[in-house]
């Protein structure tokens, strides 16, 4: 896979450029403010629909089976299915499968529904998305399950590739094997993606070492030495 990839990545800078280099920031502000523009007139459309006569009934109260010609008459409705064109509204995760930085760029190859696979929960999620819209900034309704890594990852081999990682170090030198953190209730909703993002160029050193802070506020790998 080497060095198709490397092309590929490579391309995909090229041709993109700056925005889409760095997706986090250079293409926030716009996004933001398109975001803004398709609320804005996504409430215009629901007044509108509220003040009755001005527009055909709202999607949900139609049949599902309807004619080409009505569909083409309403494009604003989108129902979601896994073939769909995902990158038409998701331009950052697309373009993060090109960024070198992001993890998604491991996973150029890979299907975006191979990872979004909760296609129950997605096709909710996309409820009342308009085809104009822009996507979403976090997994609200819907999760990339640890499995789903496993399907692909040696989960078992991973404490033994990491075992001399020191990424996980506190404040006072302790240690810690990301792929081997002491078991108990608090670890417990521990998953891959809790330390590993796809779709940010920020790297597994600072995402991984943010999550344990989230609770080890002092960065010290223990409670009980400060709390009773
Ligand atoms: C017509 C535009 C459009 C298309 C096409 C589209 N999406 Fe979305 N998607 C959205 C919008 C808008 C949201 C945000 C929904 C919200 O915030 O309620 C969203 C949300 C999501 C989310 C976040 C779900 C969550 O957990 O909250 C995922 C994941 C996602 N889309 C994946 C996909 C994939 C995969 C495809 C292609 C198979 C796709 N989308 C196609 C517009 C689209
Ligand atoms: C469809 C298979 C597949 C799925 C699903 C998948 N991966 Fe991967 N992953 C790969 C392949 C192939 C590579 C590239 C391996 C290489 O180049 O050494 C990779 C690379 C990686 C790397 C970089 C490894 C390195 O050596 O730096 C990480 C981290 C990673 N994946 C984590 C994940 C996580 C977390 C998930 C779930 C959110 C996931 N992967 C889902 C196949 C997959
Ligand atoms: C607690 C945070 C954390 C969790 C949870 C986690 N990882 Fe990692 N992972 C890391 C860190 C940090 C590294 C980089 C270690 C290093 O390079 O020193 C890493 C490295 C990797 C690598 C590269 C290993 C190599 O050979 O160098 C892969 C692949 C990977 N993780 C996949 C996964 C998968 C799949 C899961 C879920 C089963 C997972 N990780 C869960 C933090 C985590
Ligand atoms: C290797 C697995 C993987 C692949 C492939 C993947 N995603 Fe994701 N996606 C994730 C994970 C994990 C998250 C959680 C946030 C993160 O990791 O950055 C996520 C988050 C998202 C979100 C929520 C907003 C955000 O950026 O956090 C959307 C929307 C999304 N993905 C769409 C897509 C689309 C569209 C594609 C294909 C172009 C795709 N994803 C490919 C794993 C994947
Ligand atoms: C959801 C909150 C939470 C997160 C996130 C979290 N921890 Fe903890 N951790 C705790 C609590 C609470 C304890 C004390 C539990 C106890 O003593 O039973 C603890 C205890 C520990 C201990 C001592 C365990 C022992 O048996 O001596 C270590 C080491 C540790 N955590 C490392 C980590 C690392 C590394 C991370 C990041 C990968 C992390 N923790 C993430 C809540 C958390
Ligand atoms: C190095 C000492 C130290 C360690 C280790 C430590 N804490 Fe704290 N914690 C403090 C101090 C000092 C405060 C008070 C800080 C303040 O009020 O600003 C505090 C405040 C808190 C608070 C807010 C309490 C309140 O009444 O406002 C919570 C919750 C908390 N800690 C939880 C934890 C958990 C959970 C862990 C382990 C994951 C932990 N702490 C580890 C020193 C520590």
């Amino acid at each position: 896979m080497g060095n198709e990839s490397e092309g590929r990545r490579a391309e995909g800078l090229g041709l993109t450029g700056a925005a889409a280099g760095n997706p986090t920031t250079a293409g926030t502000p716009r996004r933001g403010m398109r975001r803004l523009l398709a609320l804005i007139v996504a409430g215009a459309v629901a007044g509108c629909l509220l003040a009755a006569g001005c527009a055909p009934q709202p999607r949900s109260a139609q049949p599902a089976a309807e004619s080409e010609a009505e569909e083409a008459a309403q494009p604003a409705a989108f129902t979601w299915s896994a073939d769909a064109d995902c990158a038409m509204c998701h331009d950052k995760e697309a373009a993060s499968q090109q960024d070198a930085a992001c993890g998604a760029a491991q996973h150029g190859d890979v299907a975006c529904v191979t990872c979004h696979s909760d296609e129950a929960g997605l096709a909710t999620a996309h409820e009342g998305a308009a085809a104009d819209g822009k996507g979403a900034t976090a997994l609200v309704q819907t999760a990339v399950a640890e499995e789903v890594c496993a399907g692909c990852h040696d989960v078992a081999a991973l404490a033994e590739a990491t075992a001399d990682s020191t990424v996980l170090t506190d404040s006072e030198g302790t240690v810690v094997n990301p792929h081997a953190i002491p078991e108990n209730g608090d670890h417990e909703a521990t998953e891959c993606t809790s330390c590993h993002k796809m779709h940010s160029s920020t790297g597994v050193e600072k995402t991984a070492t943010r999550y344990c802070k989230s609770c080890h506020h002092t960065d010290v790998y223990q409670c009980n030495t400060c709390h009773a």
